[in-house]
């Protein structure tokens, strides 16, 4: 399949066979995806939780205004950030460039006193609209790849997150959930599926000069 037929044949499912998952393999492909996530700085201050346990699903289908993707989905992943991000994080990453590339610290050294100073003067609430910013990259980027492995998936906005931080204890891993993708296998009889898709003109959208 061409990229834009993969793209035509996604769309937001409404309706998965909740008695039907996805393979290992797929799911490590998932998994691989979003650590792959290009993000700014490469500072990497999201995660993503993998929930398959139905009772706990259960409970968040209230908190997700009712949509049952969230327990019907072979899977529910939910994107993350850190609820703090400080020097700690900055050390951390540019430890982990030193190991991996073997770089000498007279060259990290300037770049990681400038992402500390930048990180200053950010407050905490400045610093988790940046991760969100992140958090919704990863979002496209695994939506792209479930369409290249035939993976149906449901982008959400639509849930309280203070209940799924309390639900799925992410407050004490020092987390924030932002947004949802179950991941799954579209219901046979879900309308949505069919449907034609609604977009712009593409000369109202790319504007080419
Ligand atoms: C950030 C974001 C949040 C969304 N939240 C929800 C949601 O809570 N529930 C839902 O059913 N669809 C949700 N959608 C799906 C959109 O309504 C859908 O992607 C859009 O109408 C285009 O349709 P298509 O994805 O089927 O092509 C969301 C999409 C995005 C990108």
């Amino acid at each position: 399949m061409d990229i834009i037929k993969q793209l035509n044949w996604r769309y937001a499912t409404k309706k998965f066979d909740a008695t039907k998952k996805i393979t290992d393999q797929q799911l490590d492909t998932l998994k691989q995806a979003f650590n792959l996530t290009a993000t700014s700085y490469g500072l990497q201050t999201i995660a993503m939780v993998v929930v398959e346990n139905k009772t706990k699903r259960e409970q968040l289908v209230p908190h997700s205004y009712n949509q049952n993707q969230v327990l019907d989905a072979s899977h529910l992943l939910v994107i993350c950030i850190q609820e703090h991000v400080d020097a700690t994080d900055v050390k951390k990453y540019y430890s982990n460039i030193k190991q991996i590339r073997n770089t000498p610290d007279h060259i990290l050294k300037p770049y990681q006193e400038g992402l500390i100073a930048m990180l200053d003067k950010k407050t905490q609430a400045e610093c988790q609209q940046w991760s969100k910013n992140q958090a919704y990259i990863a979002l496209g980027n695994l939506m792209t790849v479930c369409a290249n492995i035939q993976v149906d998936a449901c982008p959400m906005e639509g849930f309280v997150p203070e209940k799924y931080d309390d639900i799925l204890g992410l407050t004490k891993l020092g987390l924030k959930s932002v947004l949802l993708l179950p991941v799954g296998i579209r219901a046979e009889d879900d309308l949505f599926a069919t449907l034609k898709k609604v977009r712009k003109p593409i000369t109202e959208t790319v504007i080419e000069i």
